[in-house]
């Protein structure tokens, strides 16, 4: 097996520990804000959230659908987004999934706002293109509103659609239906890579779900199934994802201080969700699974159980449910259902957990 960067060490060479383990986890975003994502630019004073219309006739009228522009004040002046919230409209407050898809609103073929909100979930629905556009424009949208440093660590798109995802829980923060305990981000595929690493970076997120996230999202770098992305692959077609520096490492992963692990266990003491898809081999469920078993020991070390899945690989349908829970779900790359059911039952278990 390849070296895999130490989860365990400071770049100091000093063991961590569970004292220590802030140091540490300081450590693994900056070597991922510095190699790979690149930094995002401090968060604003405040944000301000309006209004703009509610549907009350969701959820058999047991929820409301309000759209939300959010504003507040960036070095460039104001800027502003739209994003939807989603409730159940029982006057209490509700665990909430931060979304983050591809297309706009709650009705949408990757997520049941219906479902979410009978279950007591609340939901709040970005649309990332909302954001920033999905090229290598790097001025349009929030990406404009900053002077991005061209040392090779200015931020890349994720870094700033998880950007947008922290503002919306600025905002959601104010809201009484919202309960902060209980925050769950989520996103499939290149918003997979984006959920992860605003659960990294923004501890307000208790539970950081991962739908085929894939290269630079769940699965590792040194470990992959010959038919998965690679850095070199996924820097060629998507470069403005990603800072500069993530280029240095096209067929050098042996080079890179970190690997995907890092992403995982940078959310540590916090709860993980993984789900892959048999059919999805470019996303590679299994370095995707084993990323999991490699960031474990962060869990360990804080006294927790971390994966408690096998490491061979799991077959398809099988489900592992810990502090990092993973699904190899059947089918192809898609956030359906069946991924959805997993993930709410992920987020009952930390709710549980968590009183
Ligand atoms: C491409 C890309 C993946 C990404 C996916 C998606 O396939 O190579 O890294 O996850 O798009 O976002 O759907």
């Amino acid at each position: 097996m390849r070296f895999i960067p130490d989860l365990l060490h400071m770049q100091d060479g000093t063991a961590v520990t569970a004292e220590n383990w802030t140091l540490r986890r300081a450590e693994l975003i900056d070597v991922l804000r510095r190699e790979e994502y690149g930094y995002a630019p401090p968060a604003p004073d405040g944000v301000r959230g309006e209004v703009t219309a509610v549907d009350r006739k969701c959820a058999c009228g047991k929820g409301a659908i309000e759209d939300i522009t959010l504003r507040f004040d960036t070095p460039k002046g104001e800027y502003a987004f739209p994003f939807q919230y989603a409730y159940p409209t029982d006057g209490k407050a509700h665990p909430t999934f931060l979304f983050i898809n591809f297309r706009k609103g709650v009705y949408d073929k990757y997520v049941d706002v219906d479902s979410l909100i009978e279950q007591g979930f609340a939901v709040a629905d970005v649309c990332y293109k909302d954001v920033s556009s999905d090229d290598g424009d790097l001025t349009n949208g929030i990406c404009g509103m900053f002077d991005r440093p061209d040392d090779g660590t200015g931020y890349g798109k994720i870094t700033m659609w998880a950007y947008a995802m922290s503002r919306i829980l600025d905002y959601l923060a104010q809201r009484p239906q919202t309960d902060m305990r209980y925050i769950a981000s989520v996103g499939h595929s290149r918003l997979g890579k984006t959920s992860l690493w605003c659960a990294a970076q923004d501890e307000r997120i208790g539970l950081a779900v991962s739908n085929d996230s894939g290269c630079a999202g769940a699965a590792y770098e040194r470990i992959k199934r010959p038919e998965g992305e690679t850095v070199k692959a996924i820097t060629k077609n998507f470069p403005y994802w990603f800072c500069e520096n993530y280029k240095k490492y096209v067929d050098r992963a042996e080079d890179m201080p970190f690997d995907q692990h890092f992403l995982l266990a940078a959310i540590a003491p916090r709860r993980v969700a993984v789900g892959s898809a048999s059919e999805d081999l470019w996303a590679d469920p299994y370095g995707e699974q084993l990323s999991c078993v490699g960031a474990s020991a962060a869990w360990h070390l804080l006294g927790k159980k971390g994966f408690v899945g096998r490491s061979e690989p799991m077959t398809v349908g099988e489900q592992s449910m810990g502090d990092i829970s993973y699904q190899l779900r059947d089918g192809i790359h898609y956030l359906g259902r069946p991924d959805w059911r997993f993930y709410c039952e992920c987020f009952r278990e930390f709710i549980k957990e968590n009183p």
